[in-house]
């Protein structure tokens, strides 16, 4: 125990936080958030604004550039991102290795890991400081070749997410068309059956835009961390991406939208509500879609999905848990163990009911927080390979609890 002691004082004060209640490991230009007020900004735009206004390319490159594109701009841009889209035809050789009734997260975070081993720029090991090396010795705002890793990713994270989708179907993979919007192609990749003039519906389309938009980024979740804790290491982009994913997949955090749903339909019925809540108290129950680490009053971004649903019902109908939804939504805010706790809807609580009105399968809706997110996770990857002084390994410390020295005991001397 004394020498232990001893060990520790001499390496200073050592600050005990689990799960980085308090602990800023960055300082960011990218996501404001104030949890008390409810508010959200990307690079200081309102999040309703932009919801409103602006579309999920667009943010995309505010997120990753820090200002709005100019019309030059954000033609390159997206001229860039839909071009690159397409798969290389050797990545179905893995999605064919895939049971039929894999997890499509699991096949995508393989896929984004996967990717790291088709492109020379991943292979290499030192490719991200690489990168850092060249932006600091200037050459060129965006050396072309290797943001290569950072472009690719973004770009085929649909083409990725429509295969994941379709091989569980056994249907062919659709190539990404021309002339449609981000999520008009994508849907056009998850549903085309091969009928010349299908056109997805553009006001699904607009609806998952806006959804997209809303997922884009959301600073230093579970899931970003990840994402800047493997790229840390100057590990490739791909595989702190394909962490990033694994990361998201957990019921905790992206896994929460598919598990909204389950519990939506385990309540079974509106008049079930309030047993549901009574137990949720007793603690044998979560309510998923409730509560954050950050806000402490609704999630902003549940408003506009909640008006976003509405838009989405005109085209698809009502979804038949809309009612026990919001019975637990009013119930819930308006209960004292609720209350105390600041326990409100985030980001998760309605947009599982615009993905089933929309037909997606419960398992493929982590996969449509995945897509978007992967904009936020490459904002902080280039941030962080841009920051004055270079990267610096995240190396955390721990208190350390066990034995103290012991000494080893010959196996037929233990009792
Ligand atoms: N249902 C019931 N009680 C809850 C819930 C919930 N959804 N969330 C928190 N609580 C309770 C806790 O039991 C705790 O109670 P106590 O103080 O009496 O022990 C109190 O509220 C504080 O909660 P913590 O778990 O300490 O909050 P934390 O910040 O660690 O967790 C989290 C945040 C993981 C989001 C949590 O609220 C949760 O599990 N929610 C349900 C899952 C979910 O919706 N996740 C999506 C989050 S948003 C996103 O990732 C996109």
């Amino acid at each position: 125990q004394g020498e232990r002691e001893e060990n520790e004082t001499e390496r200073g004060l050592r600050v005990a936080d689990k799960g980085f209640l308090n602990t800023a490991v960055i300082t960011s230009e990218i996501t404001y958030i104030d949890g008390e007020k409810g508010v959200l900004r990307y690079r200081g735009y309102p999040i309703e604004q932009l919801a409103l206004d602006s579309s999920f390319l667009e943010t995309a490159y505010l997120l990753i550039y820090g200002n709005l594109p100019t019309k030059e701009q954000y033609h390159v841009f997206e001229g860039e991102v839909m071009h690159h889209s397409i798969a290389h035809q050797d990545t179905e050789g893995l999605f064919r290795a895939f049971r039929y009734d894999a997890h499509p997260m699991s096949i995508l975070t393989s896929a984004f890991a996967y990717l790291g081993s088709m492109y020379s720029e991943a292979r290499c090991f030192h490719f991200s400081h690489a990168l850092l090396k060249m932006i600091e010795l200037n050459i060129g705002h965006r050396p072309t070749r290797l943001c290569k890793g950072s472009r690719y990713t973004r770009s085929k994270a649909t083409t990725l997410a429509a295969m994941a989708y379709r091989i569980r179907q056994g249907r062919k993979f659709v190539t990404p068309p021309a002339g449609l919007s981000y999520t008009a192609s994508f849907l056009y990749q998850l549903d085309h059956l091969g009928e010349e003039s299908y056109t997805p519906s553009p006001i699904l389309a607009k609806a998952l835009d806006v959804l997209f938009l809303l997922h884009a980024d959301h600073e230093l979740n579970a899931s970003c961390t990840t994402v800047l804790q493997t790229s840390s290491s100057l590990v490739d982009p791909y595989s702190a991406v394909a962490a990033g994913c694994a990361s998201l997949y957990g019921p905790l955090h992206g896994g929460a939208n598919e598990a909204v749903i389950r519990m939506l339909i385990s309540i079974g019925s509106p008049d079930n509500v309030p047993a549901f809540v009574e137990a949720v108290k007793r603690r044998e129950k979560v309510l998923s879609g409730f509560g954050h680490r950050v806000y402490k009053t609704t999630d902003p971004r549940s408003f506009i999905i909640r008006k976003t649903a509405d838009e989405v019902f005109k085209v698809t109908g009502k979804d038949e848990l809309l009612e026990t939804a919001m019975r637990l939504h009013d119930i819930a805010m308006n209960d004292e163990y609720f209350i105390k706790r600041k326990l409100a809807p985030n980001v998760d609580f309605w947009s599982g009911l615009i993905y089933r009105a929309m037909g997606f399968p419960l398992d493929f809706f982590p996969v449509l927080f995945a897509v978007p997110r992967v904009v936020g996770w490459l904002a902080h990857w280039r941030q962080m390979m841009l920051q004055p002084g270079g990267v610096k390994i995240w190396r955390p410390r721990q208190i350390y609890v066990g034995p103290t020295r012991r000494d080893y005991i010959p196996m037929e001397d233990r009792v």
